[in-house]
């Protein structure tokens, strides 16, 4: 059993630590709150043990009526893996902590790439993150625009992809955050940073990505214009060899899915914890080739997709597996069907 830590339990810890512990060769050993909230409660509720993140933290649960088993760094002491599912930068400052202890960490996609040293989406570079110290699961946008270029460029090769991304505002939770009724260019100056972060991934493909929020909080939106290598590349061939793509799954407007409130209307169908849509939603009938490039639409649930991907990087860092076994095991732990 891979003795894992949860150093973070917001969004993505409380899900990454519900898809360890459904692992047959990892277990949890604990995670770190900062707050004695709900999410505490909860965590507690499922028989995970909470760590306080400091001495101030654990007080604060102490005057909650929780009983702490300890602080982060002793969590950390007990674990092999970290799986550090902080907030944006905290990340990056916990490093010292698990470098101090000679622990593994895999941090998420608000650290930057150079915390970890390697970028992982597993059906791309597993094998990059084999036996290293750190890894960084990249952030819910890359994930899936990896999934999708790596696909067609297997199939097809990749000239450009020329990306627009209209991004969820806030999670679900975020009651605090807007906007409501405006369209926010993020960034104004382009261009975003998304591209560059698919080339930590995918470095030989050329991305140029520009990014907006919208008032909304259960998908981000991508629109992709790829230009292809392969002036034989048909429409076919790339549904085709998306069919074949593992965490990627193809809908179809004429059935109606007509945006992405139908995509979500269908995850809550697959009866997953949280209704959880950890693929890559791809628009099957938005696929087109023009004058040689790919035009699609794809669809990202950002508190889900990262999740597969922090299991299959605990088993990289770890040693011992190859890609595809790993995500064979993931996804039939988590119900995903190819
Ligand atoms: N949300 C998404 O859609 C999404 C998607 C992909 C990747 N990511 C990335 O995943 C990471 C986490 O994001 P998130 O959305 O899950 O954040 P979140 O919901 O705000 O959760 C962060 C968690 O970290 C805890 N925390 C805060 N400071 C801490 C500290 N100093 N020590 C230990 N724990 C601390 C918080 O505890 P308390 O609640 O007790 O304060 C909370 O449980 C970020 O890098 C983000 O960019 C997020």
């Amino acid at each position: 059993m891979i003795r894992v830590a949860v150093n973070g339990y917001g969004v993505i810890g409380r899900r990454v630590a519900d898809a360890v512990a459904a692992q047959e060769d990892m277990q949890i050993v604990g995670v770190v709150k900062t707050k004695p909230d709900y999410k505490a409660r909860l965590a507690v509720e499922k028989g995970f043990k909470i760590y306080a993140s400091d001495d101030k933290s654990s007080e604060a649960f102490r005057k909650a009526g929780y009983q702490v088993s300890g602080v982060g760094k002793d969590l950390v002491k007990e674990a092999e893996i970290v799986v550090d599912a902080c907030p944006e930068d905290v990340g990056a400052r916990n490093k010292a902590t698990y470098e101090q202890l000679g622990k593994k960490a895999i941090f998420q996609g608000g650290e930057e790439h150079d915390v970890a040293g390697v970028s992982f989406v597993a059906q791309c570079d597993f094998d990059q993150a084999v036996g290293k110290r750190y890894a960084r699961v990249v952030s819910c946008n890359t994930t899936g625009l990896c999934r999708v270029l790596n696909a067609v460029d297997k199939a097809y090769g990749i000239q450009k992809a020329r990306v627009i991304l209209a991004r969820r505002a806030a999670d679900p939770e975020e009651s605090s955050k807007g906007p409501i009724d405006a369209v926010v260019l993020d960034p104004v100056t382009l261009p975003s940073h998304h591209g560059a972060d698919v080339m930590t991934v995918l470095p030989h493909i050329n991305v140029v990505s520009m990014a907006y929020k919208v008032p909304t909080t259960h998908m981000h939106l991508h629109s992709l214009i790829v230009s292809l290598k392969d002036g034989g590349a048909t429409e076919d061939g790339v549904k085709e060899a998306f069919e074949g793509t593992t965490r990627l799954l193809l809908f179809e407007g004429k059935e109606g899915f007509k945006s992405t409130a139908q995509v979500m209307d269908y995850a809550r169908e697959l009866k997953r914890s949280r209704s959880d849509l950890f693929e890559v939603a791809v628009w099957k009938d938005s696929i087109k080739i023009v004058d040689g490039e790919l035009c699609l639409f794809a669809g990202v649930h950002q508190e889900a997709i990262v999740v597969p991907e922090n299991v299959d990087a605990i088993r990289a860092l770890h040693g011992g597996y190859s890609a595809s076994d790993s995500i064979r095991t993931t996804n039939k732990s988590l119900g995903i069907i190819k």
